[in-house]
């Protein structure tokens, strides 16, 4: 079923809170939903809005926003094994989190907490606490918006990469994902190798599926602001990936610096919040935006902030670290 808006306030469908406004905004359930839609001419301009946890509206948008309503969750197939399930592009991520580990279901659990529809988790490729979407997606169902057909792509064919993947780019502004099928496993893997992961569930007694929900929603509590109070959209920044001898020029004169091993073994992986940080931004206000003082990644609205405002902001964030350690940091956000 569609429903429609007609000059419809954002404010309360994007998690920075910015008092945008949008010409029109379609809720929809399903491929058929969408072909009716664009059967009877495709917009001008148009993009998905989901739950707005990753986007950040600089000004009104005078196209069509497309918004996935439809929360079903169905197994597939279950051979005691694994379970291949099948999720809507409009359930809430952490609900399916929670419906996983309800059902003795491993896969997600470190995905705990991560604000955002299931729909988008492939076009970023979700990920934190040493997980991400990639490991469990087998399938994306999709509605491309030039055939006017249904397609299924393989997880494989997906392009995931750190924060990467195929609709951020060649499908980008030709596909509207419509739901995903994740491959979900009866067999305990926990993985407790990131950060205060092994202590915080050993805290809670061990490492049981609802242990490490709850002991990575602490985690996430204690360091990023929840949208409802302060409007965010988690990691503004992505963590660069630099060259190894950037790296290590780096390395030579911050030996306490954070630093991971890339998908590329000739690059590595920083952080852009320890950068952020020792650049002396965290916690630093202006006007109505300000840096995170708990995490230095997250840009937050202090109340009524403009969109304009924020990215004003980021840009003065992104030069700090350009002039401490020569490097260029990338917005994550979906800026528009
Ligand atoms: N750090 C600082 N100061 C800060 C923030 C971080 O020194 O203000 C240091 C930390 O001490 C740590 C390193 O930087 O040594 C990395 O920090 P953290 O483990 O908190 O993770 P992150 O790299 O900052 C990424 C994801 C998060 C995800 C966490 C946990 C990105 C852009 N962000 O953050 O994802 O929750 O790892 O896995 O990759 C999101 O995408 O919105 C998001 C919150």
């Amino acid at each position: 079923m569609i429903r429609e808006y007609t000059d419809t306030d954002l404010s309360p469908r994007n998690s920075f809170h910015v008092a945008q406004r949008a010409a029109r905004l379609v809720e929809f359930e399903t491929a058929d939903d969408l072909r009716t839609l664009f059967a009877a001419g495709v917009p001008e301009r148009w993009t998905v809005l989901a739950g707005g946890n990753n986007i950040l509206f600089t000004r009104d948008y005078d196209g069509v926003l497309l918004t996935p309503v439809a929360t079903g969750i169905e197994i597939l197939s279950d051979d005691g094994r694994t379970a291949l399930v099948r999720v809507e592009a409009g359930v809430e991520w952490d609900d399916l989190v929670q419906w996983a580990v309800e059902r003795g279901l491993w896969g997600i659990e470190n995905l705990t907490a991560i604000p955002g529809k299931a729909g988008a988790a492939p076009v970023q490729n979700i990920g934190a606490y040493g997980c991400e979407a990639k490991d469990v997606i087998e399938r994306v169902h999709l509605f491309r918006t030039d055939t006017l057909a249904e397609e299924t792509l393989a997880g494989a064919d997906c392009g995931f990469g750190y924060r990467e993947s195929v609709f951020k780019h060649a499908l980008r502004g030709r596909a509207v994902i419509t739901a995903v099928e994740i491959r979900l496993s009866h067999t305990p893997a926990p993985r407790l190798g990131y950060g205060d992961v092994e202590r915080e569930v050993a805290a809670r007694g061990g490492a049981t599926l609802r242990n490490i929900r709850e002991a990575i929603a602490s985690i996430r509590r204690a360091k990023l602001p929840d949208p409802a109070e302060t409007g965010n959209a988690g990691s503004f920044f992505k963590n660069p990936v630099v060259d190894r001898a950037t790296a290590e020029r780096l390395l030579a004169e911050w030996p306490d610096m954070p630093h991971y091993p890339a998908a590329d073994p000739a690059r590595v992986k920083l952080a852009a919040g320890w950068l952020i940080d020792r650049a002396g931004m965290k916690g630093r206000t202006e006007g109505r935006v300000g840096v995170h003082a708990r995490q230095a990644l997250v840009l937050v609205n202090l109340g009524g902030a403009t969109g304009s405002e924020v990215i004003a902001f980021a840009r003065k964030v992104q030069q700090a670290v350009l002039d401490r350690f020569g490097i260029a940091i990338e917005t994550e956000v979906n800026i528009l």
